[in-house]
């Protein structure tokens, strides 16, 4: 199951129902990876996220780590930081989101999520966040997951490091791709230390450019992060597919991730618009290992066992994608009736 955020955390604070939820759609051994969920005070976009700095919140995620766990399935927490995609308002003390520049994302009055503009990270402030990221981690494995996937896709903080039309800095953080490339795996090599580098993924989406956070050579960037992942021997990579061009948008593209799998030496999980076609097909013919399904899975928490029997599927209902009811749109979608 990919991650994805359903806002029903309330105060950020993971809730119960978050265990119907997730075991809901758990299989023995199935891989399950979390919502997006914040690293620390200033990793917050958006209100009912979950986050996993406080002590509170490590507490509440035991029970829903517990719940996958009792029905065999294995979990990752995804770790986020949002950088600019946030607002003051969201922020300690009203200050202002914290990010690789200070160059904002365009506030789109027609849309519900406001955005101001970013502070640039000092270089000297950058080691903290990466402190954070594995703070943060140590706190998952205390929850109980399995391990964690490092958010470095969809114009977050990580990917605002990585993309050259986001990236406008001078220092070793910014400019060449080298450089930029450098916070993500910083982040990743002192999460390995912390919880050992099979427990570690990350997901990655170069070729796309949601918040503004496009790359003039998405390619190049994809090829040299997977090749520097392999140094660490984390456990994964999860690359979001070229054709997905918006968060939920496909579009034909010639583009493909077939070199970044080859140069990848582990696992690698593929997303992106995959229906139980061409998710077989993708994986007969090796150009992943695994594949991770979004919106089919939120719709159909029996996915598995649907797509075993090539069974008829569920619609998603995209309006309660994000909306804070604990059960409507979240734990109510029927399971296939097997009795017929
Ligand atoms: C409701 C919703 C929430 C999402 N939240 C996240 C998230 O928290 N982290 C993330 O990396 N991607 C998130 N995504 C993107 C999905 O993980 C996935 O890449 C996307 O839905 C495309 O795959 P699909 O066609 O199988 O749905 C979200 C998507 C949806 C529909």
């Amino acid at each position: 199951m990919a991650p994805m955020g359903r806002l029903r955390s309330y105060g950020y604070v993971p809730q119960p129902q978050a265990a119907l939820y997730y075991s809901q759609r758990t299989t023995p051994g199935g891989l399950l990876i979390s919502e997006a969920t914040g690293i620390s005070e200033t990793a917050m976009a958006y209100i009912n996220i979950g986050g996993i700095w406080r002590k509170e919140q490590i507490e509440a995620w035991k029970p829903i780590v517990d719940a996958v766990h009792s029905r065999g399935g294995v979990f990752f927490c995804q770790l986020w930081h949002a950088g600019r995609v946030s607002h003051r308002d969201w922020q300690p003390n009203g200050e202002a989101p914290v990010s690789s520049t200070d160059k904002p994302v365009a506030d789109d009055p027609s849309s519900q999520y406001r955005f101001t503009p970013p502070r640039r990270l000092t270089t000297e402030e950058i080691p903290t966040i990466v402190n954070d990221f594995r703070l943060a981690a140590r706190n998952a494995i205390e929850a109980g997951f399995d391990g964690v996937e490092i958010h470095g896709a969809h114009g977050y903080l990580v990917d605002q490091f990585l993309k050259d039309s986001v990236n406008d800095r001078t220092d070793s953080y910014g400019g060449s791709l080298e450089n930029r490339c450098r916070f993500a795996l910083e982040v990743i090599e002192a999460v390995s230390n912390e919880i050992g580098p099979d427990r570690v993924g990350i997901r990655l989406s170069p070729f796309a450019n949601y918040m503004e956070s496009g790359d003039s050579d998405p390619k190049s960037l994809g090829l040299y992060m997977a090749k520097s992942l392999n140094r660490f021997e984390i456990l994964y990579c999860h690359m979001v597919e070229p054709r997905m061009k918006t968060v939920s948008e496909i579009f034909e593209c010639t583009e493909s991730l077939t070199p970044m799998r080859k140069a990848f030496n582990g696992t690698f999980i593929v997303a992106g618009g995959y229906t139980r076609e061409d998710g077989n097909k993708a994986v007969e013919e090796g150009r992943a290992d695994l594949v991770a399904y979004g919106r089919l899975f939120l719709a159909n928490p029996d996915l598995p066992r649907r797509f075993e029997l090539d069974a008829p599927l569920n619609k998603y209902d995209r309006p309660s994608f994000y909306t804070t009811d604990p059960v409507v749109g979240y734990t109510d979608y029927p399971f296939l009736d097997t009795t017929d």
